[in-house]
């Protein structure tokens, strides 16, 4: 079993029946959606996609779907993510569907991150840059205003989000307080998200392949 399997199935045992379940995007998240398809308490929950990606995944499987704001909290979210620290902040938007992702978790009780131990660094971001959604109107000014922060900031080529927008990849440089980084990026009029999810709680369960631990 490889280690995005291993922590998928692992992330099972976290879903309770009754549950309303976030569904992540990723190859990760859609080997959980797709493991938890094959389980009998699929029929007695209920999913709330990240992207209209996983959400096909999930009705295929045979999990129904429901809109975000039909319910009034989730009980639990298991998603992936592209490197997660020793504090466990968490760098997601890889697969640019971050804007859903973070409304999803921030409705969420409890909050599963699922990854292969690949993904473990000392101080996010450090192999990837920060993914940020960012209008189409008037984006190339809003990616100055960006760089006035000190990050080299680039396009992700014709990619549009689920929500018709785009993904902006920066790169910080120098390092500096994310928080604080974070709330500067969305003060900026036409940014829509960013990949930084810092801080609140978490569960991230890790696979080495051998086994899987669980960090809060
Ligand atoms: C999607 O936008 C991302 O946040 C993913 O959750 C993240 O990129 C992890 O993806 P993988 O599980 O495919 O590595």
């Amino acid at each position: 079993m490889d280690k995005k399997e291993q922590v998928a199935r692992e992330a099972l045992n976290y879903i309770s029946v009754g549950n309303v379940v976030g569904l992540g995007s990723g190859t990760t998240a859609s080997q959980f959606i797709k493991i938890l398809g094959t389980s009998p308490i699929k029929n007695k929950i209920v999913g709330v996609a990240t992207s209209l990606s996983s959400d096909k995944l999930a009705r295929e499987a045979g999990i129904k779907t429901v809109d975000i704001d039909s319910v009034d909290w989730i009980d639990v979210t298991v998603d992936g993510a592209d490197e997660v620290d020793s504090n466990l902040n968490i760098l997601k938007g890889g697969g640019g569907q971050l804007t859903r992702e973070k409304k999803v978790r921030n409705k969420s009780k409890n909050y599963i991150v699922i990854i292969s131990d690949e993904k473990l660094v000392s101080t996010i971001p450090e192999k990837f840059p920060i993914p940020v959604e960012v209008l189409p109107f008037g984006h190339r000014t809003t990616m100055k205003e960006m760089e006035s922060l000190g990050m080299k900031c680039k396009f992700r080529g014709d990619f549009v989000t689920d929500n018709g927008n785009l993904i902006c990849d920066c790169k910080l440089l120098e390092s500096c307080d994310l928080q604080t980084l974070d709330q500067q990026i969305k003060s900026i009029t036409g940014v829509v998200e960013t990949g930084l999810f810092l801080g609140g709680n978490k569960t991230v369960l890790v696979s080495d392949g051998v086994e899987v631990k669980a960090m809060k």
